[in-house]
């Protein structure tokens, strides 16, 4: 992959107010709940790193060498032992059934290929292991998905690659995925642009026993 130099410049001052006000609570929960051998996929500059139990084995992927950088860097100097590789979650260089969970946070919208990706999830998770997720998605509405297809060039654009109106879960059932838990909330404000990406899921599937 290419990369996206200046997103990954600015992507951390951009993420900090929603660090503070809803994201270090949903990482909380989410990446701390994680167990075993850990897969995680578009770590981007690795701000869920610190979130990972201490008796859980990481392995974090990243397809963007400049977000890579930055990850390399936040782990150096946090010493948390994560090991870190440049990987698209399409295509995923691990053994069949080779993880208990995969964690994924704000990456099937910036995924070109979100159906590839989600059967390689299925393919290296164990069993009944467990692939935690949060993502911002399509509007149930309509009228609120009508928005998103038609902002969806430019905020693709501007956002590096990021697509704001996709229906995430039901790409994850698609997949074979049971859904084991689901919160959909709208934690952003009602106004432009952040109105585009407000609907979001936080939620856990479990693959196929
Ligand atoms: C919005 S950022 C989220 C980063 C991080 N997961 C977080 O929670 O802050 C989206 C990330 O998805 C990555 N990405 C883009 N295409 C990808 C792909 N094909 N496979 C895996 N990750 C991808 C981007 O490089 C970027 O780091």
């Amino acid at each position: 992959m290419k990369g996206h130099r200046w997103f990954a410049a600015i992507y951390d001052s951009m993420a900090a107010s929603e660090e503070r006000r809803f994201m270090g609570e949903v990482r909380t929960e989410l990446v701390g709940g994680a167990k075993g051998r850990v897969l995680e996929i578009g770590a981007g500059t690795g701000l869920n790193f610190s979130y990972y139990p201490k008796d859980v084995e990481v392995i974090a992927t990243e397809p963007d060498p400049y977000m890579l950088r930055r990850a390399r860097r936040r782990l150096t100097e946090s010493g948390n032992h994560i090991e870190l590789r440049e990987s698209s979650a399409e295509e995923l260089p691990f053994e069949n059934d080779s993880f208990d969970t995969v964690v994924g946070t704000l990456v099937m919208c910036s995924v070109p290929h979100p159906e590839r990706a989600l059967a390689e999830i299925r393919r290296l998770l164990k069993p009944g292991g467990e692939y935690r997720f949060y993502e911002h998605v399509r509007y149930d509405s309509a009228f609120g998905g009508f928005w998103q297809d038609a902002i969806m060039p430019i905020w693709r654009w501007f956002g590096a690659g990021c697509h704001p109106n996709r229906d995430t879960v039901r790409t994850i059932q698609n997949a074979g995925f049971s859904i084991a838990h689901l919160e959909r909330t709208k934690p952003l404000p009602p106004v432009p642009p952040m109105i585009f990406s407000r609907p979001h899921v936080k939620g856990i599937a479990k693959s196929p026993d």
